[in-house]
């Protein structure tokens, strides 16, 4: 496996690598989990070439959020793609990715601004406009990213179709532990506490799924279960529970006739947690 710290030297792994065939791109931040490992797995059966990207991005952290205290391994990581049969790894500093006079941005509009753009409101900008300097960097022909990041997810599909980008993307479904909590690098943050409060997000998405399988279900219906649901935790504080048109993100109204995606997100102290469900009517009763 190739390690490289700098752009010029990818760019001369990935020349020489490319001969060989597909290249399928994995971007993380590192603190690599079974999650992150899906989308490797996949890459791997998909490409004759993997690379995967270490950088915890700055620019989508907003001044009050983790950047600092965001966990990383980097040697446990990179043990963890050797054995995974990875070809290439790009672990460069902030230094290396962003020219100091930087002054472009990529940005979707609509799809910045609502859900967690609301709480987050650079955030979307840092994630395509990183996602868009690695794929120029990487040139890859498929990139894979995790539906438990729907609107991450989305946003990125979006860019990638209004700016003509010639990158094939693939979502791959939340990897979770036992009992449903969705894997993520800042569960290590979680206090035991939290941590056993925590799979009320999954069992919550589990019967909104129940419900609107049923027919019939309204977004004023599920979202009321859904809040009784988490009033019932020991500790957290809601900070939000949409459902929208699972392709689109446009708020619904009334009975929820075509596929929606539940979304939801808890903060349990400093750690904000989110997960989501495309959930679909199995008929029009
Ligand atoms: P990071 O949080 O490290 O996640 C990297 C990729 O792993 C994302 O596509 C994310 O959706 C996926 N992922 C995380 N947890 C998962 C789980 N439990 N199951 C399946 N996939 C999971 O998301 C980012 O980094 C950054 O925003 C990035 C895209 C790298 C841009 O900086």
């Amino acid at each position: 496996m190739l390690v490289c710290y700098t752009k010029h030297e990818l760019r001369q792994a990935l020349t020489e690598l490319r001969v060989n065939g597909s290249v399928g791109l994995v971007p993380t931040m590192g603190y690599l989990h079974e999650g992150h490992m899906a989308l490797v797995a996949r890459a791997r059966a998909e490409n004759k070439v993997v690379a995967v990207s270490i950088f915890v991005n700055p620019t989508q952290f907003g001044a009050n959020e983790d950047l600092s205290t965001y966990p990383r391994d980097s040697e446990r990581d990179l043990q963890i793609l050797r054995d995974a049969g990875v070809d290439v790894v790009f672990t460069p500093t902030a230094g290396e990715v962003y020219l100091l006079d930087a002054d472009t941005h990529v940005e979707t509009g609509y799809l910045s601004r609502v859900l967690i753009g609301r709480i987050r409101p650079k955030h979307f900008r840092g994630v395509a406009t990183v996602v868009t300097k690695l794929f120029n960097i990487f040139q890859p022909d498929r990139a894979y990213f995790g539906c438990k990041d729907y609107q991450q997810l989305t946003v990125i599909n979006k860019m990638v179709a209004d700016l003509d980008i010639p990158v094939e993307v693939i979502g791959i479904p939340t990897v979770r532990e036992a009992d449903g909590l969705a894997l993520s690098s800042r569960n290590v943050r979680l206090t035991s506490k939290n941590r056993a409060a925590a799979p009320v997000l999954c069992q919550s998405l589990d019967r909104a799924e129940v419900l609107v399988a049923g027919g019939g279900a309204t977004v004023h219906s599920v979202k009321k279960e859904i809040l009784d649901l988490l009033a019932g935790m020991p500790s957290g504080v809601v900070e939000s529970v949409d459902i929208r048109d699972a392709g689109t993100l446009a708020p619904m109204r009334g009975r929820i006739a075509s596929a929606a995606v539940v979304l939801l997100a808890v903060r349990f102290e400093s750690v904000l947690l989110i997960d989501q469900r495309v959930v679909t009517p199995s008929n029009n009763r």
